[in-house]
């Protein structure tokens, strides 16, 4: 199913600008490769919540080859950091490469290995955390995530109407059923204030008051 109209989403992609080059290669290889990443729209949308909330600290579950975390990367003023999570030696290892050629590579650290783990060990607060970890952990995540939120924080989770599966999709098969856990988790915190929006796969925000 889709989420919106292709014409819309043809008529938004014309609109937008093309990515910085080195994006523009990531986007290619993942065309190429089919490897799932959030794209330009999404991509945007994030920086634009990178600049609203002035983040300085952004923790990322589950980056692939870094492609989200270099879009905020790009807009986060000097000094901020973004840590990122992920299991595959061989995407840190691409993730680095495009950040140093994007010329963010210092603003990027890279936690090697289970980003519920990173996320349970880490220090502090955070002004924006991104979730794109394996669905089914979803609901996991949020538990551990949304305490290390700061007030006033964004947690953006990704891939949150999965292609229409949320209401397609009966009975759900395991990855649906944590985005639909997921989804009804956050909309039921006492202390957030939540939308859903039909951006791409589905983008659920969820703000800590
Ligand atoms: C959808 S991709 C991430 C794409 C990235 N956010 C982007 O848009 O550029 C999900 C990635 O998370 C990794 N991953 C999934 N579950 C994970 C976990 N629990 N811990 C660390 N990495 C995980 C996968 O290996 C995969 O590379």
């Amino acid at each position: 199913m889709n989420i919106t109209d292709p014409a819309i989403n043809s008529y938004l992609h014309k609109l937008t600008p093309a990515s910085h080059p080195v994006l523009l290669e990531m986007e290619q290889y993942a065309a190429k490769h089919g490897f799932p990443i959030i794209g330009p729209l999404t991509g945007r949308f994030l920086q634009q919540l990178v600049i609203l909330t002035g983040a300085k600290r952004i923790f990322e579950m589950g980056s692939g080859y870094g492609y989200s975390a270099i879009f905020m990367a790009l807009v986060m003023r000097a000094g901020g950091t973004i840590e990122c999570t992920e299991t595959d030696k061989e995407n840190i290892a691409r993730g680095r490469k495009h950040a140093q050629a994007a010329r963010v590579g210092k603003k990027i650290i890279w936690h090697e290995g289970d980003a519920l783990e990173s996320m349970r060990k880490a220090k502090g607060k955070y002004d924006i955390i991104l979730c794109d970890v394996d669905k089914e952990q979803y609901p996991a995540a949020l538990g551990i995530a949304w305490p290390k939120l700061r007030k006033g924080g964004i947690m953006a989770t990704d891939n949150t109407l999965r292609s229409g599966r949320v209401v397609t999709e009966k009975p759900p098969k395991p990855g649906t059923a944590g985005i639909l856990k997921f989804n009804r988790m956050a909309y039921a915190l006492p202390d957030a204030l939540c939308t859903l929006q039909p951006l791409r796969d589905g983008l659920m925000l969820a703000v800590k008051r």
